[in-house]
């Protein structure tokens, strides 16, 4: 009941001042955006890379409202991807990009949202790793396929995510389950009309095994965005149905969200990509974190509460 209310708050620039302000929001925040700078996140890089873990970089941000922005927020990966060069880890570090925050709901936003991560993409594939486009609300997906069929153009390896919530994606999965492709799969975090989403946990978890069997039994690269136990055993019952080897899909789990598993699908051989985010602007993406689980919000009240 809860989730609905805290996604609503999510767009509220009344709450974002609020949450903001508050003192001790700044320490519940770093248990899943756990720094600020480039300088802050990369010791936590070769932790988690020393610990046989692969990782998606997000820096914080979306729904910005110039072009200048934008253009910082496109600098700020540029200027990851250049101190990642030093770091020599390939493709166990990639980009998450959202393109909202590269422009994308700006006026000519989508050739914008384009020129954009463009040079972001071509940066990665230069220090020989990728980029993965993040799914945001279903009005921005047909923005967000369509720029991504064209940075695949000169670098196929480009991901994207689809949401499991919403009807549209089982026919986009099947179209994107074509050889040389990355598409991460996930339940859905946005607040989505019953027109185009399922509402049921029940119906959702069903439509993401369905999707989740045409990405394995296809000729891509699954990427298993979700920390449903439930859900990862089923993945690895259908990698192996489909005859895949460890090598052939992923697991991604999102930082400060059950570590020990992320350590304990590592250590059993698989893939797993820890996606960490990072910045200032973590308003949207921390707001999305409390309404997945209504435990996040008490220990947030609590917290502030005893202080
Ligand atoms: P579910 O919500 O059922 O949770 C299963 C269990 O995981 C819970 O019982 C709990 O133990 C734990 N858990 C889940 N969320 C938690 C939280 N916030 N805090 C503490 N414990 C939690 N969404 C989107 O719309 N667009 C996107 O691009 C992405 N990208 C993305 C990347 C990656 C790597 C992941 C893992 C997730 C996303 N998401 C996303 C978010 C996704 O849509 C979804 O909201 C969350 O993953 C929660 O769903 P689960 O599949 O984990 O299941």
């Amino acid at each position: 009941m809860l989730g609905p209310v805290i996604l609503a708050a999510s767009r509220s620039d009344r709450m974002r001042r609020l949450i903001s302000a508050a003192p001790v929001t700044k320490q519940v925040v770093d248990r899943f955006i756990p720094g600020e700078t480039v300088s802050d996140i990369v010791p936590i890089i070769k932790d988690l890379t020393g610990k046989g873990l692969q990782l998606t970089m997000d820096v914080v941000g979306e729904d910005i409202t110039t072009p200048e922005q934008a253009a910082h927020a496109r600098d700020a990966y540029l200027a990851l991807i250049d101190r990642l060069k030093d770091l020599e880890l390939g493709e166990k570090v990639e980009m998450s990009v959202k393109l909202s925050m590269f422009g994308q709901a700006l006026e000519g936003g989508h050739e914008l949202a384009l020129a954009n991560v463009r040079p972001v993409v071509e940066a990665a594939a230069a220090i020989g790793t990728t980029v993965t486009l993040d799914a945001e609300d279903h009005t921005t997906l047909d923005s967000m396929f369509a720029i991504h069929e064209e940075l695949r153009k000169d670098h196929p390896q480009t991901g994207c995510v689809i949401q499991a919530y919403l009807f549209r994606t089982e026919a986009d999965a099947r179209r994107l389950a074509e050889a040389g492709s990355r598409v991460r799969l996930v339940k859905g975090a946005y607040k989505e009309p019953a027109e185009v989403a399922y509402q049921q946990k029940h119906e959702i978890d069903k439509a993401y095994v369905r999707i989740l069997r045409t990405l394995m039994e296809g000729e891509g690269y699954p990427m298993i965005g979700s920390h449903d136990p439930r859900l990862i055993s089923i993945a690895q019952e259908l990698a192996h149905k489909a005859g895949r080897k460890l090598d052939e899909y992923e697991f991604q789990m999102l930082y400060g969200i059950r570590g020990d598993e992320h350590l304990r699908l590592a250590a059993e051989g698989h893939r797993m990509r820890v996606y960490t985010a990072y910045g200032t602007d973590w308003y949207g993406y921390f707001m999305r974190r409390l309404a997945e689980k209504p435990a996040n919000l008490r220990f947030f009240l609590r917290s502030m509460v005893s202080k």
